[in-house]
């Protein structure tokens, strides 16, 4: 498995395991352990949280999972997020909250569900049209100095959000958690991929597989798609068109890391696979032709 500095002092799996579906999951901490396992035996360390995955539910499955394990912590890089705030009993609308307090509370209640003193990486869930940018970098200095939180980063942010952050933070943002994939191009022609390049940061694919539409979409675009991924799964001998997909975002210069959504092993090794794949300009293209619906001009 592949490796990657995101950060001085901070060394990942290029592949990640991601806890989003959590609840479609449906399994319990035994079955979480072994998953864990396998992730580990694949070379994978990285795991993707956030305090609204079903509820925190996850963190604390993990927490139960990391606590049965002394050693295990050590073994692995956390990702948390918080922003996002749900409906409830006393929230009428969804909305963001990007307060100091706010995400000092949040991260305390991850590091309490996950029962570890510390997580590698905070991210900011979804950009604050209503930030206070003073208030969020006071938050992530205190959250530094307290050793809760090793580096810092943002998800679904576009470049003038992360650089109007990132004017005010003490600590850098090491990357930007965005939805990229073979179904998924915005973020490579709004120029947010150009950014994190010039920033010189490795961003982080999510649903690198569309969410499974790559396999079952009967759109133009997944029908399209899918036929130019099995020429080219054909062309370099992989056995499956995910693991072309998925060689496809990580064979980008700009170095991504995958999150894998899957909790089946089988599925969950098919990007550390694709690592080994490399494809050619002319085959990266015609998979970003089918992807976008027109030929480069
Ligand atoms: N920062 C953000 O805003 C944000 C947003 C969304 C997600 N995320 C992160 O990204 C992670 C991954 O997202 P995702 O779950 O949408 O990723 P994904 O890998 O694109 O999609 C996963 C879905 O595809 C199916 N699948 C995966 N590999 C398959 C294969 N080889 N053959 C057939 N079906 C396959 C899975 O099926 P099974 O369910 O049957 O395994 C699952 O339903 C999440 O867990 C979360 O950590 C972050």
């Amino acid at each position: 498995m592949q490796r990657i500095t995101m950060a001085d002092g901070l060394e990942t799996s290029r592949v990640a395991l991601g806890f989003w579906r959590w609840a479609q999951w449906g399994i319990s901490v035994d079955e979480l352990e072994r998953l864990v396992d396998g992730a580990l035996e694949l070379g994978i360390t990285l795991f993707d949280h956030a305090n609204i995955y079903d509820h925190g539910n996850p963190e604390a499955a993990f927490g139960e999972v990391l606590a049965r394990r002394p050693g295990l912590r050590e073994s692995v890089q956390i990702i948390t997020k918080s922003t996002i705030v749900y409906p409830s009993a006393s929230v009428r609308v969804k909305y963001y909250d990007t307060s100091r307090a706010h995400i000092v509370s949040e991260l305390e209640a991850s590091l309490r569900r996950l029962r570890t003193d510390y997580v590698d990486l905070l991210l900011l869930h979804r950009p604050d049209p209503h930030m206070n940018p003073e208030e969020t970098a006071a938050a992530f200095s205190q959250l530094h100095e307290q050793g809760k939180v090793r580096f810092f980063g943002v998800s679904n942010y576009k470049a003038h959000h992360y650089e109007m952050l990132a004017g005010y933070c003490d600590q850098p943002l090491i990357t930007n958690e965005i939805e990229a994939s073979v179904l998924q191009h915005e973020n490579f022609d709004d120029g947010t991929v150009a950014h994190c390049q010039q920033r010189r940061i490795h961003p982080i694919a999510w649903s690198p597989l569309a969410g499974g539409r790559v396999f079952t979409g009967t759109d133009d675009a997944a029908v399209r798609v899918r036929a130019e991924l099995e020429t080219v799964r054909a062309e370099i001998g992989a056995p499956t068109i995910d693991e072309v997909a998925l060689a496809w975002l990580l064979s980008h210069p700009v170095g991504f890391l995958t999150i894998t959504g899957a909790e089946d092993l089988g599925f969950v090794r098919r990007p550390v696979d694709a690592l080994r794949h490399r494809l050619t300009d002319e085959q990266w293209f015609a998979i970003w032709s089918a992807c976008t619906g027109h030929k480069v001009l």
